[in-house]
């Protein structure tokens, strides 16, 4: 029952997909089984679907239609946390999978998807339209995008799209040369590079919050503004992807893409309308206002650190270099800590401090805007210390996940004689404003991109430029041997990462 208020309707925002097929590259994989079918099952289960949606997971590993519904079907179960699995929704939306198995360099796959493909057209009318969904190891992107043009399955009776998931390259040759590759057989407006965060409710959000009001915007500047902090912290290490991580690493991983991506979304200037080119071609200017750093400044604004082994609640946790599959030797990041600082009127002059790390303290990601301090207080007579209360005030809290909301962070005085201030705070939050369960990333991007919206998609410029963002920390630190491990898991990461915002005055806040 959702009552009387309109927030707390569910179906009444939401958008639905005419008919069309899904094709997945990399079937097998984590991706497809912890979030694309549950994304995918949640949205039959509201209705959203077409009927007749289909399928086709495609991987090297053979195996019939009815073991790859069984696998899915497991994995829904397991991994569709917050929503109810109903049989007959299953059984419904299971009709619709199907599996092609083949060598993603030999034609013969393409053909069998082609086929397979016709025939979905034909008995379940998806109207000829396809998004193809790369979701292989990132080295066998271009073998299927040659692939699907070498068989001509980017066009057809209807539209052809294809997702790419990141990484978009791994520095910025590559990505220039994954793009060229791409283009060779679809056109921009065809492509859609995901960024999962950008499809999180509160990533969202922040424009809503920023353009949506009168209230915040006319401080969001460097006249009000003196640091913002964007953290992203995980308790988990690398769950098993420790070969893919070592080569990766934190920045790349999380900074280069997901991160860069919040900075510009709260950083932007004002788009003119919510539409997707408009929004795009915002935030690309803002990452491309992102000062790149000279190789002799690498050292005062990035630091890198990666986690030794500890114990943390009774467990011992391994350090990165006993994970599985990671080299004893390995100089990888598994945290990275960055200042940036965004070459423009608004903003100059302003540290972004911008951190990510696995097996840290807890799992959160936030960004805080630290206003800056009143310029005289009248109470500083009282011995009013903000710092003893464990946070700031003058501060606003855009919480991504978990518990997602917003808190501003403000003095008051305390009850009582005399004129005590202590900082409080004044909290928004998602779940009981609104009641409803906030759709999963992957849900909204498929949606998207399945009905042709890609305002939260990237676009080539935005992911050259955040390359170019971190290309010479990258360069500077593939040239250091550094002294890893340097900090313990379950803490708050190496101490060099605080005393690089304490030589400009600041401080991290502690989420
Ligand atoms: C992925 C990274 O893009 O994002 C992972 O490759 C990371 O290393 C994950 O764990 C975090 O996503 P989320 O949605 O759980 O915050």
């Amino acid at each position: 029952m959702t009552g009387s208020n309109p927030f707390q309707d569910p179906i009444r925002f939401q958008r639905r997909v005419r008919p069309c097929a899904l094709v997945i590259f990399g079937a097998n994989g984590d991706l497809t089984k912890r979030k694309l079918i549950p994304a995918l099952y949640r949205l039959a289960f509201e209705r959203r679907l077409p009927p007749g949606f289909s399928v086709i997971g495609n991987s090297r590993t053979a195996m019939p239609h009815e073991t790859f519904r069984e696998k899915m079907k497991e994995a829904t179960r397991q991994f569709s946390e917050d929503t109810e699995f109903v049989d007959s929704i299953w059984d419904d939306f299971a009709q619709g999978l199907f599996y092609e198995s083949g060598d993603l360099r030999d034609p013969a796959c393409y053909a069998a998807i082609g086929h397979r493909l016709s025939e979905i057209e034909r008995t379940r009318h998806s109207g000829g339209n396809v998004l193809f969904y790369l979701s292989t190891q990132p080295s066998h992107y271009t073998a299927v995008i040659d692939g699907l043009g070498g068989a001509g399955l980017h066009q057809g009776n209807g539209w052809r799209r294809v997702v790419v998931e990141k990484p978009f390259g791994h520095d910025l040759s590559s990505a220039r040369e994954l793009d060229d590759r791409i283009h060779q057989v679809f056109s921009e407006d065809e492509v859609y590079r995901i960024d999962h965060y950008l499809g999180k409710e509160t990533v969202q959000n922040i424009l809503a919050f920023r353009f949506g009001n009168g209230i915040f915007e006319p401080l969001w500047n460097r006249g009000y503004i003196s640091n913002v902090q964007i953290t992203a912290a995980e308790s988990i290490g690398v769950e098993g992807r420790g070969a893919y991580y070592q080569e990766a690493g934190a920045l790349r991983d999380m900074i280069q893409n997901h991160l860069l991506q919040i900075m510009a979304t709260v950083a932007m200037e004002p788009p003119a309308v919510f539409e997707s080119n408009a929004v795009r071609n915002e935030r690309a200017k803002l990452l491309g206002s992102i000062r790149v750093l000279r190789p002799e400044e690498v050292a005062a604004n990035a630091v890198a650190g990666q986690y030794g082994p500890a114990g943390v609640g009774g467990q011992q946790l391994a350090g990165f270099r006993q994970e599985e599959g990671v080299r004893p030797q390995a100089n990888t990041d598994t945290y990275a800590a960055v200042t940036f600082f965004v070459d423009n009127w608004r903003w100059a002059g302003v540290p972004f401090y911008i951190r990510s790390g696995k097996r840290l303290a807890k799992r959160v990601t936030d960004i805080a805007i630290h206003f800056n301090d009143a310029p005289h207080s009248p109470f500083d007579a009282a011995g009013m210390d903000p710092g003893a209360f464990g946070s700031r005030p003058n501060l606003l809290i855009l919480r991504v996940q978990p518990e997602e909301g917003i808190s501003l962070r403000f003095l008051s005085k305390q009850p009582g004689s005399g004129m005590t201030l202590r900082p409080v705070s004044m909290d928004f939050k998602y779940g009981s404003s609104f009641g409803v369960r906030s759709p999963a990333a992957y849900e909204t991007l498929l949606v998207d991109a399945l009905t042709g919206d890609a305002t939260l998609y990237t676009r080539q410029d935005m992911v050259e430029a955040s390359w170019r963002a971190v290309t010479p920390i990258l360069d500077a630190w593939t040239a250091t041997k550094f002294d890893f491990p340097n900090y313990t898991a379950g803490s708050w990461g190496p101490a060099a990462s605080e005393a690089m915002l304490n030589r400009r005055g600041h401080s991290w806040r502690t989420p």
